[in-house]
């Protein structure tokens, strides 16, 4: 759909990259952020900086100037601690076909999901949560490659996403640490549980794709600290089980240097491996069997490769909002539900069972 219509609030590292991948797609885009400043350092700094040069045909605009206006697609590209105030504000106004919402959905409290849910089917708007790994290209062949090849019963499942957050902060060169933003406070949605919350829902799309169900249970331990004003978990380890039974690992971090984004499913008869950066610019994908039917792909990708087939996917739901999405609103909560319960069991030394009553209200 060429002439379809783009909003992003949030003129900071994502709103960019998400700019610029609408903007590969033919897409009319507008930015907008409570801070002028913000809209100034996309067209001076980050945008050029990334992509060669500012695009003119992106609109910058102060946020009341467009209550009145509709769009079909409407990008929520805030700190988490701001997400569904956002997001019910849109669908107060001219509610948009497609809602995507930047991971994690929300604040761990829960707070306010319902409400969201409610607004969302009244208005009829698809609101989704942006996990974009779920849709990279060795994500796809990963998924294809399990149901041609498959790798027999499953008898695990584990992903580390472990990265230092320095590499966030090279590219919030205007932060200057912390406690300047969300990311020092896991209760904002921030810390290693929150930020790279990209692993349990890797973890959740694998286990379900292969028939494993939910996540019933964790036992989590999260290495908690209060630092320089800021007070987040830089570590969250979680054991899970899924409602299959099916026991796996997840761990989280902001302390590893290099990252390491990593994934895999063991099988009676044969494992699959995913690597998110295997080198700095391939993922890797790689299904070996026991009978020697094996496959390897290292897939060559950018940065704006992140999000390419997350956007081109969103094109899809515009032009048939029938369609399945795995960024569907049920899915990026389902990953909340977790974060919360593995917060309450770090905290008070117990095995938790997952509550997903909230999901009971969810729908499409
Ligand atoms: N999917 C991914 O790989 C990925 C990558 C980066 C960031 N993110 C997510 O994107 C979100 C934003 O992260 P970021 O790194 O871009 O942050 P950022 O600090 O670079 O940018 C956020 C922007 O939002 C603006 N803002 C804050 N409150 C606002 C409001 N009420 N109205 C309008 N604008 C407001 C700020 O002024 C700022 O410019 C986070 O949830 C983060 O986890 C996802």
């Amino acid at each position: 759909m060429n002439d379809t219509t783009v909003k992003i609030v949030g003129a900071g590292s994502i709103g960019n990259h998400l700019a610029h991948g609408c903007r590969q797609q033919g897409w009319a885009v507008t930015m907008t952020d409570r801070d002028p400043a913000a809209l100034a350092r996309s067209r001076n700094e980050i945008y050029p900086s990334r992509y060669g040069s500012w695009d003119e045909a992106v609109e910058l605009a102060a946020p009341e100037t467009l209550s009145e206006r509709a769009f079909d697609l409407v990008i929520i590209g805030t700190p988490p601690d701001t997400h569904l105030d956002l997001a019910m504000a849109e669908l107060e106004q001219r509610a948009p076909k497609v809602l995507l919402i930047e991971k994690p959905l929300c604040t761990p409290d829960l707070s306010a999901c319902g409400a969201l849910m409610a607004r969302a089917q009244e208005q009829g708007t698809r609101v989704l949560v942006a996990y974009n790994h779920r849709l990279t290209t060795h994500t796809r062949l990963a998924v294809e490659w399990l149901e041609t090849l498959g790798v027999g019963p499953v008898t695990t499942l584990r992903t580390l996403f472990r990265e230092h957050w320095g590499g966030i902060f090279g590219a919030h060169p205007w932060l200057s640490g912390p406690a300047d933003t969300y990311l020092g406070f896991t209760s904002r949605g921030g810390g290693a549980i929150g930020e790279h919350s990209h692993g349990i829902n890797i973890w959740q799309y694998f286990a379900a794709i292969s028939g494993q169900g939910r996540i019933h249970e964790v036992s989590a331990e999260l290495d908690e600290v209060e630092h320089d004003g800021a007070a987040f978990d830089r570590i969250a380890q979680l054991s899970v089980r899924t409602e299959s039974g099916l026991l796996g690992t997840i761990v989280q971090d902001v302390v590893t240097r290099p990252a390491q984004k990593w994934l895999r499913l063991e099988g009676e008869d044969g494992h699959l491996e995913w690597q998110v950066n295997v080198d700095p610019g391939h993922d890797l994908v790689r299904l070996s069997r026991e009978d020697g039917q094996n496959r390897e792909e290292r897939v060559a990708k950018t940065r704006p490769d992140d999000f390419k087939g997350e956007i081109e996917h969103i094109g899809t739901l515009l032009a048939d909002a029938s369609k399945p999405s795995p960024l569907d609103l049920e899915e990026g909560l389902a990953t909340m539900c977790v974060i919360a319960a593995a917060l309450d069991s770090s905290r008070n030394g117990r095995r938790v069972r997952v509550d997903y009553s909230l999901l009971e209200g969810a729908g499409r």
